[in-house]
C-alpha cells in the first residue's frame, strides 16, 4: 500500500443512514474555515477544550468558526483522564446554560479522546441532543476515539462506565497538530493503529512494521496513510454494528487487560494507549495458549509494539495475589455478562472474535506477563 501525499485531502465516510458522516485527514485543516462549512447552522458554536490543547489551538479554531457562527465561545477544562468525570462534565453545561445556548448550539470537541469523549457525552445530554464536531488533536483520538460515536465518562469502578452512543457531524484530522504532541502519547496512538492490523488487515500489519520508524518520527505522509487506513477500518466495523451488538467488539481487542491495568493503577498513571498496547500483549498470549495462534504471531506482535514505545509487561496490580486482582477488575467490562469475562482473541492472522477463558489460563497470562 502507498502513503499518500500530507498535502492533499482524504476523505473517509462513516456509513450510518441519515447520520453518515465524513471524516477529513490532511494538513491545515483546523483554521481553515472551509473545513466547517455546511455544518448546522446556529447562532452559537462552543469549542470544548483542555488547559493543554487550548492555548495551542483555539484561537484559530475560534476565527475559523467565527465565519459561520455569529457567538464563538469557549470552555476549557483541566487536562487528564483523572478529570474524565461527573464534576468536569458539569463544567461543559455550566457553560452552555449560563451562556443561554439554545439547542441548535453546535459544540466543537478540540483535544484528544478524554476531550473528545466528555464533550460528545455532553452533546448528547444538552436539551435531548445538541450537534457536535469532533477536532482530535491526538493521533489515537484520530484513529479510533473520534471515529464511531461512542461518548463516556469514567466512574471509580470502572472506565467509560458512563455513556451514550452519539455521531459527531464531522471529523476534522488535522495533520499539523500532530507535530506538538508529545512523544509518549504519540506512542499511545500508535496502539490503536497497530490494533487494526491482527484484528482486521494483515497486509496492514506489514505496513505498520515496514513504516514504524517514520510514523515514530512524525513523517506526514506516513501518518496520513495510517490514519487513513485505521478510520477505514474502524468505518467499516461501526457501520455494520455501530452499537457493539457483536462485531464492534473486536475494537476492543486488548482492552480488557489494559481497562484493568489503567483503573488498578489510577486513572492517569499508564496512558490508555499504553494499557491497550501492553493488554494486546496479554491478550494474544491468551489466544496462543487457548491454541488460536502460535508463539512466533505473539512474539511479532510483541515485537513490533515494543518498536512503538509501549509498554510490553504488566505491572503488578496488587503485592498479593495480583491474577486475582486482575480478575476482578476485569469482570467491570461493557463485555462481561452474568460476571463472566469475555476476551477479544486473535482466531487466526487478521481475524478476531469474542470467547471466554477458563479463569485458571487467564491466571496463566496475568503470571506470564506481568512483573
Ligand atoms: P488525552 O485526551 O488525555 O490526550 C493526551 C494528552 O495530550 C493530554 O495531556 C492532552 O492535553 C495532550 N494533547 C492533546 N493534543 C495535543 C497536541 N496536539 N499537542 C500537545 N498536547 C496535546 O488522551 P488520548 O490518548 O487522546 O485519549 C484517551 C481517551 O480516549 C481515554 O479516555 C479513552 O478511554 C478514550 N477512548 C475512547 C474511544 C472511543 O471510541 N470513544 C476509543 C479509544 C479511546
Ligand atoms: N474503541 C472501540 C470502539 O470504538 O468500539
Amino acid at each position: 500500500m502507498q502513503a499518500n501525499s500530507s498535502s492533499t485531502i482524504q476523505q473517509v465516510f462513516i456509513d450510518l443512514g441519515d447520520r453518515s458522516y465524513p471524516i477529513a485527514i490532511g494538513a491545515g485543516l483546523l483554521g481553515d474555515p472551509d473545513t466547517y462549512r455546511d455544518l448546522p447552522s446556529a447562532s452559537s458554536a462552543l469549542i470544548v477544550s483542555n488547559t493543554t490543547v487550548a492555548p495551542l489551538y483555539a484561537q484559530a479554531l475560534r476565527l475559523a468558526l467565527s465565519k459561520h457562527y455569529q457567538n464563538v465561545l469557549q470552555v476549557t477544562l483541566p487536562d487528564g483522564e483523572a478529570h474524565k468525570d461527573w464534576p468536569t462534565l458539569q463544567l461543559i453545561f455550566d457553560s452552555l446554560l449560563s451562556n443561554g445556548c439554545d439547542r441548535k448550539t453546535v459544540l466543537v470537541a478540540l483535544g484528544g479522546g478524554v476531550v473528545g469523549d466528555m464533550a460528545g457525552f455532553a452533546a448528547a445530554c444538552y436539551m435531548r441532543g445538541v450537534p457536535f464536531v469532533q477536532v482530535p488533536t491526538t493521533l489515537l483520538a484520530q484513529v479510533d476515539s473520534s471515529v464511531g460515536g461512542k461518548t463516556a465518562i469514567n466512574h471509580p469502578l470502572g472506565k467509560n462506565m458512563v455513556g451514550a452512543f452519539y455521531q459527531p457531524e464531522r471529523v476534522i484530522c488535522d495533520l499539523d497538530v500532530l507535530q506538538t504532541l508529545p512523544q509518549r502519547e504519540l506512542s499511545a496512538g500508535l496502539a490503536e493503529i497497530i490494533k487494526y492490523g491482527p484484528i482486521a488487515d494483515m497486509a496492514f500489519l506489514d505496513w505498520i512494521e515496514a513504516n514504524i520508524d517514520a510514523l515514530l518520527a512524525r513523517d506526514p505522509a506516513a501518518l496520513a496513510h495510517a490514519i487513513q487506513r485505521s478510520c477505514e477500518i474502524k468505518a467499516a466495523v461501526v457501520g455494520e454494528d455501530e452499537r457493539e451488538a457483536g462485531l464492534r467488539a473486536i475494537l476492543n481487542f486488548g482492552h480488557t487487560f489494559g481497562h484493568a491495568i489503567e483503573s488498578g493503577l489510577g486513572y492517569g498513571q499508564w496512558l490508555h494507549g499504553e494499557g491497550v498496547g501492553c493488554g494486546m500483549v496479554m491478550a494474544a498470549n491468551l489466544s496462543q495458549r487457548m491454541g488460536l495462534i502460535d508463539t512466533a504471531f505473539v512474539d511479532r506482535l510483541r515485537g513490533l509494539i515494543q518498536r512503538a514505545g509501549l509498554p510490553v509487561i504488566g505491572p503488578k496490580l496488587s503485592s498479593g495475589d495480583n491474577a486475582g486482582r486482575y480478575l476482578e477488575l476485569m469482570r467491570v467490562d461493557k463485555k462481561s455478562e452474568a460476571g463472566e469475562i469475555r476476551f477479544v482473541v486473535i482466531d487466526g492472522p487478521g481475524r478476531a472474535t469474542v470467547r471466554t477463558a477458563p479463569d485458571g489460563v487467564v491466571r496463566e497470562v496475568i503470571d506470564a506477563c506481568c512483573e
